[in-house]
Parts: structure tokens; C-alpha cells; sequence
């Protein structure tokens, strides 16, 4: 049989996210670039848990993500947000890893674990510290050979380059906006759009409503050693997103591009922050049973590859599957969030897609808030299903494009409004 369409479809008869929180996004080199991603994730994993009403004894699975290497204790990291969220120690947990599609792969894990009944309740976090990416070298473990280069790099800047096709994201942005024509001014007016939704739905409180604030304390866990968060200087609290601030085009014009001739720059492209998101994915028999009312129902996910050269047009492909195949249409979708990797590289999707650009993230997308890699994903879906409550709309598509080549989307649906 030929395979005509290739990529992974998941439908989920009843599977809910009880509840989201997650931290403020943080400025790089800002108040929480000193912490660990695996203390963000306590963090983000103990308070919902709380919001959600589940006790930690309840969840049957640890689903985290992280791109960065944060500490040397990286490899642990599902284990111990677990633990020390008080998960019991006869629950398992994994790392999941799709690079910026992690926070929704997560999403779409639980759900297959949740339908194939290996647990009732699974607890997904997604984390990660762009401050703390490390300056690393892999050359060097027999030594250094007198003249020979000296192999250390900046991890983070490294990482943003494929070399399958030779490019940094920035570039394959730069690659979508020549196909679809995107011009430096469409993408800073969208980039100051970005900035003008997302300041306003902070003034509104919005963005509050998903935040735990990070303070200084321990996690303890009764025979292990003890973890947690100190914040520095005199700061008792971090509460709020800091990026977003009113950015009139006039400013972002002025800008240098990162490439001569290019139409991204710094105040065009997602921002870099540190932060921790997390949900808790549920079955409804569990949430019935429990007298729960689901923030969102999970109705179904899709995951696809793109040329790498044009990474960032992944989300109208999976986009596209995920639609079809769940049988609706795009005007069916109250609200998308689609990540903003790069401004160009959101617009390019909104045009593929034939996309009502009013319904794109309308509380201010990464550009304005930032884009801490493996917590975007549960970070938008969280907003969007909140988004979806607030508006009183039915259906809702969270989405990011992948570096490499990939897309992936899930469909939410508002039970309010169902
Ligand atoms: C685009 C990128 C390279 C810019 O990095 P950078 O040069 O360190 O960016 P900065 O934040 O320093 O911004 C550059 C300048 O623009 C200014 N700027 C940025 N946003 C601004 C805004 N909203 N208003 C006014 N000025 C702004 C900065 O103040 C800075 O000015 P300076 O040079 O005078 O200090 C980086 O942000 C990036 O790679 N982002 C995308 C990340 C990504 O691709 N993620 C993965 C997706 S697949």
C-alpha cells in the first residue's frame, strides 16, 4: 500500500487537562537564571498539582521535557520533579523530547499512555533555562593537544543551528519570508502587535491567572536531600513575565537585522526566558470519579516532518492532518496559538494556512513573551485552554514548528462550550 500522507495522528475519545500553572517567563541572565530547570519544574509541578486538586499519590506517570542541560543532574530531571512533587517512588517517569514541539509531545504521550490505560493521571512539565545553556566543549576528554583548537562553544547559540542544512533558525525564518514574500515591515508590525496584545492581557490580569510566583524555598522529601530555590539579592518574589513592553513599529524598524538584508531581529524573533510549565493530564473516568471539571478537553494531536530549511512552516502541515482528520474545518477554531519562533516564520504559517490572523495568539505570542523551548508547548496550551474559557469558544489549536524540520499541533476543546 502506498503511504500517501505520512505523520502521526492521535485522536483521544476522553482524555482532560485538569489544570495548567506555570512560572513567570523570565528575561535570560535575569532574576531566574541562576535556577535549575529541574527546580522550575518542582516549582511548576508542585502548584498544580495544588490547583488541580490531585493529590501526588493519584498520578500513574512523569512526563517531562527539557532541551538544555541545566545542571549536571540533567538526566534526572523527569525523576526528581517527580519526587520531590511528591509523586510516589513506584511511579515512573521519562523525558520526552521533540525540541520546541516538546511541551505539546508531552501532551500528546499522556494521552496515548491515558487511552492505552497504563495510568489514570499522568503529570506533564515541561522546563528550561536559556540562562543556564552551558559554554561546552566534547573534544576534550583525553586533553588538549598543544596548537590544536580548543573545542569550547556557547551551547545555546550552537543549538540553534542545523547542520543538515547548514542554517540557524534565524535563517530558515529568513528562507520562509523570501517564498511567501514576508517583508521587514509586515513582520515588525506583527512583532508590535505581539507586544501590544500581550502587554495589554497582563494589564488585564490575564497572564496572572496561569503564574505561580517563584520566592525563595525548600523541597524537601523525607530521606532525600533537600532541593530549592533561593532567589538572589533582596528579592522576595518573582511574579510576572518581563519581557513584554509596548514596541510601536517606528522602534522595531530601527533595529538591526541579525542578517544583513534579513528581516528578523532581536525585536522580531521569540525571546529567550526562563521558565517551567506544567499540567496534569487526565482520563474523564478518573475525572468523574473524582468530581473534577476538566480546564479542556485533549481531543487529539499531530505530529509531522518539513524540510529542515524551512522548519518553521511545520505547524500548517500538522495543522492541516490534525484538522482533517479530527473532521472539522479551520473556521470551526475559536483561537490558535501558534508559537512565534521568528515573526516571519508565524506569518509564513498564517498564509500557508489561509489563517484569520484575529484569532492568533491574542493574548501575545512568543515574540512578546518569550520561548523557553520544552515548556512553550504546555506554557501555550495552558493559555489557549484558558483563552478558550474566557472567550466562551469551543475549539482551540495549539501549535510550534520544530528546528529540524518538524511541526506539531493539538486540538483542545472548551467542555463549557462542547
Ligand atoms: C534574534 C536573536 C539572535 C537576537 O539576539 P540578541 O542580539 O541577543 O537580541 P537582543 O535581545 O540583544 O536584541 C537586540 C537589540 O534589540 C533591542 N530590542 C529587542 N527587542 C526590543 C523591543 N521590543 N523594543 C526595543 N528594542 C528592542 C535590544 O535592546 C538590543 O539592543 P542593543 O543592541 O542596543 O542592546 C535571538 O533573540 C534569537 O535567536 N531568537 C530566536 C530564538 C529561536 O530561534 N528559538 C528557536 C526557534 S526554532
Amino acid at each position: 500500500m502506498a503511504a500517501s500522507r505520512k505523520g502521526f495522528f492521535n485522536a483521544f475519545n476522553d482524555v482532560w487537562m485538569l489544570d495548567g500553572a506555570r512560572t513567570p517567563m523570565v528575561d535570560y541572565c535575569g532574576a531566574l537564571g541562576h535556577i535549575s530547570p529541574t527546580d522550575l519544574g518542582i516549582k511548576a509541578a508542585r502548584e498544580v498539582l495544588k490547583r488541580a486538586g490531585v493529590p501526588a499519590d493519584h498520578i500513574g506517570s512523569v512526563i517531562a521535557g527539557n532541551m538544555a542541560p541545566g545542571d549536571f543532574d540533567q538526566f534526572f530531571l523527569p525523576r526528581h520533579i517527580g519526587l520531590y512533587a511528591g509523586v510516589p517512588v513506584d511511579v515512573p517517569a521519562q523525558m520526552a523530547q521533540r525540541i520546541c514541539g516538546t511541551g505539546f509531545e508531552l501532551f500528546r504521550q499522556a494521552g496515548e499512555q491515558i487511552q492505552g490505560g497504563q495510568c489514570e493521571a499522568a503529570l506533564v512539565v515541561g522546563t528550561e533555562s536559556m540562562t543556564r545553556n552551558p559554554i561546552a566543549a566534547f573534544d576534550h576528554r583525553t586533553g588538549f593537544k598543544l596548537g590544536a583548537p580548543v573545542g569550547f562553544k556557547d551551547y545555546m547559540w550552537e543549538a540553534l543551528s542545523d547542520p543538515a542544512a547548514g542554517i540557524n533558525m534565524i535563517q530558515t525564518a529568513e528562507n520562509l519570508a523570501k517564498k511567501y514574500s514576508i517583508t521587514r515591515e509586515q513582520v515588525d508590525e506583527f512583532a508590535s502587535d505581539s507586544f501590544a496584545k500581550a502587554v495589554a492581557a497582563q494589564q488585564a490580569g490575564f497572564h496572572a491567572g496561569e503564574i505561580v510566583p517563584v520566592i525563595s524555598e525548600k523541597f524537601e522529601l523525607a530521606g532525600y536531600a533537600t532541593r530549592g530555590i533561593k532567589l538572589q539579592g533582596k528579592l522576595t518574589e518573582v511574579a510576572q513575565d518581563t519581557h513584554a513592553r509596548l514596541s510601536p513599529v517606528e522602534v522595531l524598524a530601527k533595529l538591526r537585522s541579525v542578517y544583513p538584508g534579513g528581516v528578523q531581529t532581536g525585536g522580531n524573533s521569540s525571546a529567550l526566558v526562563d521558565a517551567a510549565a506544567a499540567a496534569v493530564v487526565a482520563s474523564g473516568a478518573y475525572g468523574r470519579a473524582e468530581g473534577k471539571k476538566p480546564l479542556a478537553r485533549v481531543v487529539a494531536a499531530a505530529v509531522v516532518g518539513v524540510p529542515p530549511e524551512i522548519m518553521g512552516i511545520g505547524p500548517a502541515p500538522a495543522i492541516r492532518l490534525l484538522l482533517e482528520r479530527a473532521g472539522l474545518k479551520l473556521d470551526d477554531i475559536g483561537r490558535f496559538e501558534i508559537n512565534e519562533a521568528q515573526g516571519a516564520q508565524t506569518l509564513a504559517v498564517g498564509r500557508e494556512l489561509g489563517l484569520d490572523l484575529a484569532k492568533l495568539n491574542v493574548n501575545g505570542g512568543a515574540i512578546a513573551l518569550g520561548h523557553p523551548l520544552a515548556a512553550t508547548g504546555v506554557r501555550l496550551t495552558i493559555t489557549l485552554a484558558r483563552e478558550l474559557k474566557r472567550a466562551g469558544l469551543r475549539y482551540g489549536v495549539s501549535s510550534a514548528c520544530i528546528g529540524g524540520g518538524q511541526g506539531i499541533a493539538l486540538l483542545l476543546e472548551n467542555p463549557d462550550a462542547a
